[in-house]
């Protein structure tokens, strides 16, 4: 009866969707994401309705016109703030992924400047150091997954470049506990846990607290440390910048606010870009001709094709499948009026496998973007308008000096030949073998690429 009332009550006036229960629905969408979403888009088309379990309902958009309106439309009328509460307690209340307008602009200004495409320049040469140094811990002949290695980079990118921990004893400590955290918010367990209790219920939960509470405590610290030394103006860490960011009216964030915020980036910025990451380098040990390509054109200095290469594996392997936002007003998509207080969702695994946009979808192959520039509403890894990955020149940034040291410091190839799966982790979509991979041989040391080679030789002139 129940399941008969579901489908009969809440079908009018929605888009058509999948007449299967709620939970059956969840099922779908959490243990096989992309089959779930391309038969729905197969059978209902560019704009359908889906039913989560403990989420709403989400009325899936794929159409580039769609889309767009999502991005270009009023914030006032459509929150993203409200949508991403699950994640609470551990950014805080007053993270800019919470927070919705006017309260969100506010916060996003005073945050971006750090974030400018230009100004990640200055971490190009931590991003390749990390990156040497974890590579120099991979075993030759053994099979390991990338993944994990890769999160190691990142986590160790943010610590220090976000956060701008230095000294090894610290870094050690601080790794740990945010390495617990980590593991701890994201295991499947504990996943299906916040998810049942709801934020409130978490933030006072035992187990939580006892995970949570030492690396609040760390943070806090970090930044009372930060306020108080004298240096600020010298050091390059986004923390330093942040501690000095004024509000329109001349005051800075509180320490809440900026605990709030580096969990926030630490949440946002670790797992997507170490997911990402080790998709690129998935794909293409399974494309040895691009793989060929690539290291050629690196070797050479050229950033064309890297750029290309990422920016297709962003396409094809997005580690996130949607953004949400809430209405707050009636609002007409595809053809339909949608009541307040739905959830549309901009399908980005959707939106980037039509062939309309993309011939071939289904094919790994960087040229295209060679050939055509991503379209704003189009390409969409990064979300888009006025909620827009904040980190995406850093994300990309990082993910190309990763690459570039990667690839001309060892050779890999791939454990097995057959591609990976994509599967849920979380609130992403990974590698169903962690990306696994063999190092076949270490690279003498002077084969860095050409462009770097120039600029070392050029700062020691
Ligand atoms: C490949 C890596 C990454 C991917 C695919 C990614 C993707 C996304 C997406 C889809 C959104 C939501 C956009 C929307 O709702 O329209 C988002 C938001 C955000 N991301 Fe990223 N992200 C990545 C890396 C990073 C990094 C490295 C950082 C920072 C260090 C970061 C910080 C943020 C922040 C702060 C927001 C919230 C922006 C707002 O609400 O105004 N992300 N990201």
């Amino acid at each position: 009866l129940k399941y008969v009332k579901e489908v009969f009550s809440s079908r009018p006036p929605l888009p058509p969707g999948p007449r299967l229960p709620r939970t059956v629905q969840t099922l779908g969408w959490m243990l096989r994401p992309g089959p779930f979403m391309s038969r729905c888009s197969e059978r209902f088309g560019d704009t359908f309705t889906v039913r989560i379990r403990n989420e709403g309902t989400w009325v899936f958009l794929c159409d580039p016109e769609d889309v767009k309106r999502v991005f270009t439309g009023d914030p006032e009328q459509l929150r993203a703030g409200e949508a991403n509460v699950v994640l609470r307690p551990v950014v805080g209340p007053r993270s800019v992924l919470l927070l919705d307008e006017p309260r969100h602009m506010t916060q996003r200004r005073l945050m971006l400047p750090p974030f400018h495409g230009e100004r990640m320049q200055r971490y190009g040469e931590l991003m390749a150091e990390v990156t040497r140094a974890e590579v120099e811990r991979w075993p030759v002949g053994e099979p390991f997954g990338l993944w994990p290695r890769m999160q190691a980079i990142t986590l160790e990118v943010i610590m220090r470049a976000v956060f701008g921990i230095t000294g090894a004893d610290h870094l050690d400590h601080v790794r740990e506990l945010l390495r617990h955290m980590l593991d701890w918010t994201t295991s499947p367990r504990q996943l299906a846990f916040l998810a049942l209790m709801g934020p409130g219920r978490v933030e006072a939960n035992r187990d939580f607290r006892s995970v949570m509470d030492p690396v609040d405590a760390a943070v806090l610290q970090l930044i009372a440390h930060r306020r108080a030394s004298t240096d600020a103006d010298e050091r390059e860490d986004i923390l330093s910048m942040l501690l000095q960011a004024r509000y329109e009216d001349g005051t800075v964030m509180s320490d809440q606010e900026l605990r709030d915020e580096l969990m926030t980036l630490l949440v946002a910025g670790h797992e997507t870009t170490a997911t990402s990451l080790a998709w690129t380098l998935e794909r293409l040990l399974r494309h040895p001709d691009k793989l060929g390509r690539l290291c050629e054109e690196v070797a050479a200095g050229d950033q064309e094709y890297l750029d290309a290469v990422i920016k297709e594996t962003l396409r094809l392997r997005p580690v996130l499948p949607i953004v949400v936002r809430r209405l707050r007003e009636p609002m007409r998509f595809g053809g339909h009026l949608l009541p307040a207080g739905v959830s549309v969702a901009p399908c980005i695994y959707l939106m980037h496998r039509r062939p309309d946009v993309y011939p071939e979808p289904e094919r790994f192959r960087p040229e295209r973007f060679l050939e055509q520039p991503a379209g704003t509403y189009t390409w969409i890894p990064f979300g888009g308008g006025v909620r827009r990955c904040l980190g995406a020149s850093f994300a990309q940034f990082e993910m190309a000096r990763v690459l570039e040291t990667v690839l001309t410091t060892v050779d890999l190839q791939a454990d097995r030949p057959e591609s990976e799966r994509v599967v849920r982790r979380a609130i992403t979509l990974t590698p169903s073998r962690r990306a696994g991979a063999v190092m076949v041989a270490r690279r003498p040391s002077d084969s860095v690429p050409l462009a770097r080679r120039t600029e070392i030789a050029a700062s020691a002139r």
